[in-house]
C-alpha cells in the first residue's frame, strides 16, 4: 500500500470547510425552542445557528420559533434577536445571514401547561410552513426548566404534533437534568415513551459537542498502535477531570438542590469514561456506538454503602481569595441555603468489570471555584517491566501517560522519558504534543452547532439513549442516598483556588498514586 502523503497543515485548517459542501444536507425544518426567551438561546443556540448558516449547514428552508411566557411579540423577539446576534455570536455575522434568520423567526406566548398554546403553535406552525414554504418537519427543543418536560412532551402529543406523517419528522431535544435521581429518570422515561419514540428522542449532553470529546472515537479506533494497548494489561489507571475556576454565579436555586455528583458526574463525567472505556463498536451507527457505551456504564461496580464512605469524597468551598478578588462561601452565594449540605467538589473512583478493565481504576473529579480550569482524561501506563538502567542515575523509570485536554486548549499529549544529553545516563520527561488549533485553527464554536445539526439529518450517536441515562443514574443514586443519610460534618472544607479538600489526595494515596500534578490557573482561566 502506498504511504500517505503529509498533508500540508494549511491544506488541514481547509479540510473543515471543505467537507461541508459534500456533506449530507439537512433536511428542511422549523425549529421550535420551548423557554427559548432565555440564556441558553442567546448565548448558545442562536450563535450555534449563525456559525451553522455561515458554514452552509443550515438549510435554506429554515424556520425559528420561541414558545414563552414572556411578554413578547414576534416583533420585539426579532428585535431582540438581532441585539443579541451582535452580542453574543462568536464572530460578525454575515448581514444577509442575520437578516434571513431574523425574518424567519416567530413568537407564540403563551404556559407551556395550557392546551391553548399548543393549539396555538399548531396553527403558527401551518402558517409558517406555508408562507416560508418549509416542509413540517419539526423539532421541539426542550430549553425549560426539568418539571416542565414531562408536560410539554404530553401537550404536544395532544395537540398532534408528536405524530410523524407523510415522511415528515418530529423530534424532541430534552436538555439536562434528565431526572434527579434513578426513579425519577425511570419515570421521565416512561412518560415521554407514551408519545414519543425513542428514535424521536434527543437528550442533549453538551459535553459531546465537543471537538476533542468526539475526536476521543477516532483517536481511539481511527488508528492502528492504541487500541492494542488500551487495557488493564498496559494502563495503570485512569484519571479523568473536569475542574472550572468560577462558582456557582447566579444558578444557587437549582445548583443547592443539584448539588456537584448530579450535575456533572451522570451526564458529562460518564460520557468521558464511556468513551474512553468502550469496546470498539461494529459500526459508526448511533446504535452500535450507544450500545457500547452503554455497556461501560452497565459494567461499573455498584457503590455499596461502604464503598460510598471510601471510594467518594464531597466537598463545599469556603470563603477565600482567587484572582486577588475575594469570593464567598459556598454557603453565602445568592439562593442557597446559609446552612447547605450540597457538595460543589466530588471525587470518585469506579471500577469497570469487564474483561478490558477488571481492578483497573477510574478516578473522577470535579468542582467550582478549583484551581483552574481544565477539562481532560489522563491515561496513566504501567512502568517498564524491567529496569535496565539499575546502575546509572536513573533509579526508578517514570510510567508513560497519555493526556487528552478537553478544554480550555484541545490537545493531546504523550510523555515519555528521554534521554538527558551529556556523558552519563539520565532521563528526563518529555512530551509529544498535538494540538487541535496549529493544525486546524480554531474556529469559535459554541459545542451546540453538531448537535443541532445532527438533529436536523437524524443522528442520535451524540446524544444519551434512555438506558444509558438510567444506567448512569442507577449508579450514582446509592451515593446520593448515602449522602443523604449523613450529614456532611466538615463543610466547608477545602479553600476556594485549591483542587478540593484533602481527602481527595487520600483517595489516590491510599493506592499508591497522586493526581497529575498541574499548575493553578492563569488568571484569566
Ligand atoms: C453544565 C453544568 O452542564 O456544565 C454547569 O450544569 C457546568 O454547572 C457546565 O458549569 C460545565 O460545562 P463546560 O462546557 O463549561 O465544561
Amino acid at each position: 500500500m502506498p504511504e500517505l502523503e503529509l498533508l500540508p497543515e494549511s491544506n488541514l485548517r481547509n479540510m473543515a470547510a471543505k467537507t461541508l459542501s459534500s456533506h449530507r444536507k439537512a433536511d428542511p425544518c422549523i425549529l421550535v425552542i420551548f423557554g427559548g426567551a432565555g440564556d441558553l438561546t442567546k448565548r448558545k443556540l442562536v450563535p450555534a445557528l449563525c456559525n451553522l448558516a455561515e458554514q452552509g449547514f443550515l438549510p435554506q428552508q429554515f424556520a425559528l420559533v420561541v414558545v414563552s411566557y414572556t411578554e413578547l411579540t414576534t416583533d420585539s423577539l426579532r428585535e431582540r434577536f438581532a441585539a443579541d446576534m451582535k452580542k453574543f455570536a462568536l464572530r460578525p455575522v454575515n448581514p444577509s445571514i442575520a437578516t434571513r434568520l431574523i425574518g424567519h423567526t416567530y413568537y407564540v406566548r403563551g404556559e407551556f401547561g395550557e392546551a391553548a398554546t399548543y393549539g396555538n403553535l399548531k396553527a403558527a406552525l401551518s402558517d409558517i410552513a406555508q408562507q416560508d414554504n418549509i416542509p413540517s418537519n419539526h423539532f421541539y427543543y426542550l430549553a425549560v426548566a426539568p418539571r416542565f418536560f414531562g408536560e410539554i412532551v404530553k401537550q404536544l402529543g395532544a395537540a398532534g404534533l408528536a405524530q410523524e406523517k407523510n415522511g415528515q419528522w418530529r423530534r424532541v431535544v430534552i436538555e439536562k437534568p434528565f431526572g434527579h435521581d434513578l426513579e425519577s429518570a425511570r419515570a421521565l422515561n416512561a412518560e415521554i415513551k407514551q408519545v414519543l419514540d425513542e428514535r424521536q428522542i434527543y437528550r442533549i449532553d453538551h459535553y459531546l459537542g465537543k471537538e476533542t470529546v468526539q475526536n476521543l472515537m477516532m483517536f481511539r479506533f481511527g488508528n492502528g498502535i492504541f487500541e492494542p494497548i488500551w487495557n488493564r494489561r498496559y494502563i495503570d489507571h485512569v484519571q479523568i477531570t473536569a475542574s472550572e475556576t468560577v462558582g456557582v454565579e447566579q444558578r444557587g436555586g437549582y445548583y443547592d438542590t443539584s448539588g456537584a455528583l448530579r450535575d456533572m458526574v451522570p451526564n458529562h463525567l460518564f460520557q468521558l469514561v464511556s468513551l474512553t472505556g468502550m469496546e470498539p463498536p461494529i459500526s459508526f451507527d448511533a446504535n452500535a456506538v450507544r450500545d457500547e457505551q452503554a455497556k461501560v456504564l452497565h459494567a461499573i461496580q455498584p457503590f455499596t454503602p461502604e464503598d460510598v464512605l471510601t471510594k467518594t469524597v464531597r466537598g463545599q468551598y469556603a470563603a477565600g481569595t482567587m484572582d486577588g478578588k475575594q469570593v464567598p462561601a459556598y454557603r453565602d452565594e445568592i439562593n442557597v441555603n446559609a446552612s447547605s449540605s450540597t457538595e460543589t467538589f466530588v471525587a470518585m473512583k469506579l471500577l469497570i468489570d469487564n474483561w478490558r478493565w477488571a481492578d483497573i481504576p477510574f478516578y473522577l473529579r470535579t468542582g467550582k471555584h478549583l484551581a483552574r480550569r481544565v477539562t481532560e482524561i489522563a491515561i496513566q501506563f504501567k512502568r517498564a517491566p524491567f529496569h535496565l538502567f539499575r546502575n546509572t542515575p536513573v533509579d526508578t523509570l517514570r510510567s508513560n501517560r497519555l493526556v487528552i485536554t478537553i478544554q480550555p486548549e484541545e490537545s493531546i499529549s504523550l510523555r515519555f522519558g528521554a534521554k538527558v544529553p551529556g556523558p552519563i545516563m539520565q532521563q528526563g520527561a518529555v512530551d509529544m504534543c498535538f494540538n487541535y488549533a496549529d493544525y486546524f485553527g480554531s474556529a469559535p464554536s459554541t459545542g451546540y452547532e453538531r448537535l443541532l445539526y445532527d438533529c436536523m439529518i437524524g443522528d442520535a450517536t451524540l446524544f444519551q439513549r434512555a438506558d444509558m441515562v438510567e444506567a448512569g443514574w442507577s449508579v450514582i443514586t446509592p451515593v446520593l442516598d448515602v449522602w443523604q443519610a449523613l450529614e456532611p460534618r466538615d463543610f466547608p472544607n477545602y479553600a476556594v483556588g485549591t483542587w478540593g479538600p484533602k481527602e481527595a489526595d487520600e483517595l489516590l494515596a491510599r493506592n499508591g498514586r497522586e493526581w497529575r500534578p498541574m499548575a493553578a490557573a492563569q488568571a484569566a482561566a
